[in-house]
């Protein structure tokens, strides 16, 4: 395929657009010891770049102050997941837009506009569906710019649940399998100013879920609100060799999004891969004895310097 590249848009992000203009392959070069690259449909790019620095200013005004505070810069931007990006709007509610950044640099099509819209909009539908089930949160859906938006209460996600509370999600996902219903992903538990439970994100939940799925859910549990705990547990079903080749993957594949221009891409892919490498340096030092475990904590310590230098 021939391309009418190079085109440098950025410093450390290239692009090629081939002929008929359907594909862009992206290099994505942020140091010189790292560098990624992966192909995806070339009308997916501007989505793509307002995403990587979440800079929405380009898209035209809804009218609707929500989604125009994020528009504005005004909605300063709070975390992001494999599939959206959440902005505060400082009044105790929260946007997640649906995201076309890929969660890993080495997908090779990343998500369409169309779809990242279509899940968003399955998220919506899961909260319609469960909004009888007391820690499913009532939220708003709003269509702009070929993006789904939507509006939801905020939740303090940092506090260690207590018992009480702990007894009321497992409650909730009852009812969620009883409604057929399955959340397919981590049990992502926010409170609300009263301390009540609520699971925020149902971006994967899915209609028809089977034992195992209902198993797998109850599993998420049993193990949240430790990210850690799960990733240790996870890689307990795999060989030491597989473990640490699982881990060095993953510090690749962080250290390909971990950019000075881009603090907060980030993160998802590097608490993946400092939680992985921390299991994987624990099982080796049990196995083979600290020294042999050396390699495995000195790449654990440097990612998350680098982090913290980037992403602070
Ligand atoms: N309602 C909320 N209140 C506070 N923080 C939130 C809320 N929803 C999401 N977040 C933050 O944004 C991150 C990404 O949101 P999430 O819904 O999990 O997106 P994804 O579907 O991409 O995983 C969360 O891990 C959390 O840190
Ligand atoms: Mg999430």
């Amino acid at each position: 395929m021939a391309f009418d590249g190079p085109q440098n848009r950025d410093p450390s992000l290239y692009h090629l657009v081939s002929d008929d203009g359907s594909i862009a392959v992206l290099e994505w070069r942020p140091s010189k010891d790292y560098r990624t690259k992966f192909e995806i449909p070339s009308r997916s790019l501007p989505g793509f770049w307002q995403d990587m620095r979440q800079d929405y200013s380009d898209l035209p005004l809804s009218g609707v102050a929500e989604l125009d505070a994020i528009i504005n810069g005004d909605a300063p931007f709070i975390g992001k997941g494999d599939d959206g990006l959440v902005f505060d709007l400082g009044d105790g509610r929260v946007v997640k837009l649906y995201s076309t950044v890929p969660y890993h640099a080495d997908n090779q099509w990343h998500r369409t506009p169309e779809k990242a819209a279509q899940r968003g909009m399955d998220e919506f539908n899961a909260h319609q569906a469960l909004a009888g089930v007391a820690c499913v949160p009532d939220i708003e859906a709003f269509q702009h710019a070929g993006r789904t938006w939507l509006v939801k209460p905020k939740l303090e996600t940092t506090e260690t649940p207590t018992q009480e509370q702990y007894d009321a999600v497992a409650e909730c996902l009852r009812q969620i399998h009883r409604a057929g219903w399955s959340v397919n992903d981590r049990i992502e538990v926010g409170l609300d100013a009263n301390g009540d439970p609520f699971i925020f994100d149902l971006g994967k939940a899915t209609p028809g879920a089977d034992q195992r799925m209902r198993e797998d859910d109850r599993d998420h549990l049993a193990w949240w609100p430790a990210r850690d705990t799960v990733v240790t547990d996870r890689s307990l079903a795999m060989t030491t060799e597989d473990l640490e080749a699982k881990a060095a993957h993953s510090v690749e594949m962080a250290r390909g999004w971990l950019d000075p221009d881009y603090p907060k891409a980030c993160w998802p892919e590097v608490e993946e891969a400092l939680a992985l490498t921390k299991a994987a340096a624990l099982r080796v030092m049990r196995e083979r004895g600290p020294k042999a475990s050396k390699p495995l904590r000195k790449l654990h310590d440097d990612l998350k310097r680098d982090y913290e230098a980037i992403c602070g």
